[in-house]
């Protein structure tokens, strides 16, 4: 993606002195934590495919963490309080309580259905979550930051906040998207915002990568300078009582943002609430060890809640510059322009979807059709174009067809790694075309060998992967799935069978085949673990950790480590054409 630039500044995989001995020599070095986080969703409705996309996600950049061997946590959840889920409830004439847990449990489900695995779960309304949200508020209140105070003024029911006279059109009313208007005043309390406004400018000016795409920290940027008011933290419990209750106040609750974004400390074991104070420093070390986070989130809760609500949280109870979590923030999918959501009535069902077509698929296509930062517009046809060009017709095709020349022409058994190649060094030339259209590779570099060309596929993965282009990894490894059937095209296997001349050069062909396919179900078991495992299988492949995600690690994508004389399976086909 062009206009991204290199986004490690928290998660190069750090190094932690544990050690250091009265020699000064560094005895021992743990790697640190990479730790992701998503947005929790709202308990008010079932997960929409807007939902799925941005924890499968998170859990493709878990996986290919761990595929680069580093120690990964991944946290996600559920956002459980608020007058959304309160009206929901009441709505369907049960109590919050019992409601959010039946909500709950389609979400648990569908990250199982979709293999999402995660490390730890967040649900807001845990004892767990509400001590450390009172700590918090706690100590805000008795350092000064949270003060009482009365507001009066025009109120929307529907959006749940004062208006101001920015929010009036240019004929000075208040637009229909407001709902009803009253009237109101009303004691709350509120989080002095605006006092950190300076030193969230200076942050942002300081840190160039602190949001990504780098658009959205410009976006960011400019909503910070605007920062006028503070922020209101609690409603009366007359108006809403599901939420946690204020520590110092059992007439209040606390409003939404306090609530919801602690989770992303308190469900990584940040303590609050046993001391006055806590510095950052004397927090645990199973916290700073994974600390700070990579927080995926949607476009439409950067600003103000992450970008401006959080980060202030965060500096106001004592989080160092170095500290802050870094932003990945995605765009929408959207339905004919308008975004998936509830509200609009315009969602698609991911059970529906996983059901017809399987997680993998579903998974490839959501990591597939949409940049990393950017829209997309949701289309099934889409799904099923994208699923019978690139795997059915493609990846499977070549995995149907090497396993069954293996079998028919050597009894399955890929013989001693060959010396020589299987095409001439103009027919590699051509192939590599799939990789030159990538851009990038300066035209002196050429590729003589299968190797030298799988080398440079696999380096330019990793270059998407390291930035999140998921995308852009995938379409790499559909380019490598398409010059593997190149492959075969050119050598036409069957003829070199049938001449004794050539009989010899088979071997390096099925070579060939056997280990391409080997590397590419390692580069895409992060978007498909399980179409990954199935590869292996049939090329039984490290059989004592099928079914383990350990399978897989991307220090194996290295050209020639399949064996000599390795003996590969029968083909099962794995990707079955989905006829329209
Ligand atoms: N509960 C809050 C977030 C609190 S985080 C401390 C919330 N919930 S949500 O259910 O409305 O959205 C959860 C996430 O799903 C957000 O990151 C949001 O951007 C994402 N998506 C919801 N609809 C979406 C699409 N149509 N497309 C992609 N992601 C979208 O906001």
């Amino acid at each position: 993606m062009t206009g991204w630039k290199p986004v490690f500044r928290a998660h190069a995989p750090a190094r932690r002195l544990l050690y250091s001995g009265s020699l000064g020599s560094v005895s021992a070095q743990m790697p640190k934590t990479f730790f992701i986080t998503t947005a929790i969703d709202y308990t008010n409705s079932p997960p929409h495919v807007g939902h799925a996309y941005e924890k499968v996600l998170a859990d493709v950049i878990t996986r290919y963490r761990r595929l680069k061997g580093d120690n990964v946590f991944f946290l996600t959840g559920v956002d459980q309080h608020g007058q959304k889920v309160q009206q929901s409830a009441a709505k369907a004439g049960i109590a919050p309580a019992e409601f959010v847990k039946e909500t709950t449990q389609k979400f648990v489900d569908l990250w199982k259905k979709l293999d999402v695995q995660y490390d730890e779960w967040a649900e807001t309304t845990s004892d767990r979550h509400k001590k450390v949200v009172q700590g918090i508020l706690q100590r805000l209140f008795d350092e000064g930051q949270v003060y009482k105070d009365k507001q009066s003024g025009y109120y929307s029911v529907r959006q749940e906040q004062f208006l101001t006279d920015k929010e009036r059109g240019s004929d000075g009313e208040f637009g229909p998207e407001w709902g009803e208007i009253e009237f109101r005043e009303e004691e709350n309390y509120y989080f002095k915002l605006s006092q950190h406004k300076e030193w969230l400018l200076k942050f942002l000016d300081n840190r160039a990568d602190a949001v990504i795409p780098d658009f959205r920290q410009t976006e960011l940027h400019n909503a910070a300078e605007r920062i006028t008011g503070d922020l209101c933290i609690s409603r009366p419990k007359s108006r809403l009582d599901w939420g946690i209750e204020l520590p110092f106040d059992k007439d209040f609750v606390t409003y939404v943002w306090f609530d919801a974004l602690t989770n992303y400390i308190s469900f990584a074991g940040y303590t609050a609430g046993e001391a006055d104070s806590l510095p950052y420093n004397a927090q645990p070390s199973t916290f700073r060890d994974k600390w700070p986070a990579l927080q995926i989130i949607g476009k439409d809760i950067l600003v103000p809640a992450h970008g401006i609500y959080w980060l202030i949280m965060l500096h106001a109870i004592g989080f160092p510059n170095d500290q802050m979590p870094q932003l990945l923030v995605h765009g929408w999918w959207n339905i004919g322009g308008a975004k998936m959501s509830k509200s609009v009535g315009n969602i698609v069902d991911p059970f529906v979807l996983a059901d017809k077509y399987g997680a993998d698929a579903l998974r490839y296509y959501l990591m597939r059709d949409i940049t990393t930062g950017k829209d997309a517009d949701f289309s099934e046809e889409r799904l099923i174009e994208r699923y019978n060009a690139d795997l059915a017709n493609s990846l499977g095709n070549l995995l149907n067809r090497t396993l069954n020349m293996a079998k028919r022409y050597r009894d399955g058994k890929i013989n001693p790694k060959p010396k020589e190649t299987a095409l001439t060094p103009e027919q590699y030339e051509k192939i590599a075309e799939e990789i030159r259209a990538m851009g990038k590779i300066p035209v002196t570099t050429t590729f003589p060998s299968l190797s030298s060309l799988v080398e440079q596929a696999v380096r330019l993965y990793v270059g998407s992967a390291d930035n999140y282009e998921v995308d852009r990894g995938l379409d790499v490894t559909s380019r490598f799935a398409r010059f593997g059937n190149q492959i075969v095209d050119f050598a036409e296997p069957w003829s070199r069978f049938k001449d004794p001349n050539r009989e010899a050069t088979l071997d390096v062909v099925l070579y060939e085949l056997a280990e391409s396919l080997r590397i590419i179900a390692i580069l895409i078991s992060p978007v498909m673990p399980r179409a990954a495992h199935g590869i292996f299988d049939q090329l039984i492949w490290k059989m004592e950790l099928s079914g383990k995600e350990e399978r897989f690690s991307l220090a194996d994508a290295e050209w020639g480590r399949l064996p000599d004389g390795h003996v590969v399976g029968k083909p099962v086909p794995l990707f079955p054409r989905i006829e329209g």
